[in-house]
């Protein structure tokens, strides 16, 4: 049995993602608790670089607090690196992503950003995406008949809640969570499911895969290219 908790793991990626920082410049970051093991390593460098674009309030809470400034995406045009965890990730660089409902301010990063960086421990990878329940980003009048659609592909779906009520994003949407996908083709399968009207994002980021991935192991960081 081994010895590293999975806490450690996420530590040791979020050290070792510190090496793909590009001094004097931006870095993308994003969202969640390997995220959050990143930060707190990037402020021990953060008079090398510019600032951070933030997928997320919490992020931005977080970097503003370790003294990063934070610029928005709209003022920086391209980034060299976005470095961000994942939900799910296969052996191509395909993720599912939003466990923690940032998902659209991630693909919006993760498309301006020349290299994505995904750091994660070992349970996140998978050899097909769909057991963790996929996460979609929708606009509150459609999430009826988006619900009735994941259905019709023989998938489950449901509302997220937060205290009793329907979680709202950062972007004031709803998030609905799907199970029972074996999701084969993930490029075939962003594409369509991007395409139904009340659809913001949905969380498979085959378009916006992952180019890296730094996989915490009891053995060390593996580093994984696609
Ligand atoms: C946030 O919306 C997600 O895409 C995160 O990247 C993902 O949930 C990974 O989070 P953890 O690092 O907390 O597992």
């Amino acid at each position: 049995m081994s010895t590293i908790s999975q806490d450690e793991l996420k530590t040791l990626v979020g050290i070792a993602a510190l090496k793909y920082v590009v001094p004097g410049e931006i870095v993308g970051v994003g969202t969640g608790s390997t995220v959050n093991k990143f930060i707190d390593a990037l402020a021990s460098i953060k008079h090398q670089i510019k600032g951070a674009v933030s997928s997320s309030n919490a992020s931005t809470e977080r970097l503003l607090a370790l003294g990063i400034q934070v610029f928005d995406s709209n003022d920086v045009q391209e980034l060299s690196v976005y470095i961000d965890g994942a939900d799910e990730i296969d052996h191509q660089g395909y993720m599912i992503k939003g466990g923690g409902a940032a998902l659209t301010r991630e693909k919006i990063i993760a498309a301006q950003s020349k290299q994505f960086v995904c750091i994660a421990d070992e349970s996140k990878l998978v050899a097909t995406l769909g057991r963790f329940p996929l996460p979609v980003e929708v606009i509150p009048m459609a999430e009826q008949r988006i619900i009735r659609q994941f259905q019709a592909m023989g998938a489950q779906a449901q509302i997220r809640m937060c205290d009793g009520h329907a979680l709202v994003t950062d972007n004031g949407q709803h998030i609905v969570d799907v199970t029972h996908l074996q999701i084969t083709s993930p490029l075939q399968f962003e594409t369509q499911v991007s395409q139904w009207p009340g659809v913001v994002t949905v969380g498979v980021f085959a378009l916006q895969k992952a180019n890296v991935c730094l996989l915490g192991t009891p053995d060390g960081v593996k580093t994984l290219t696609f």
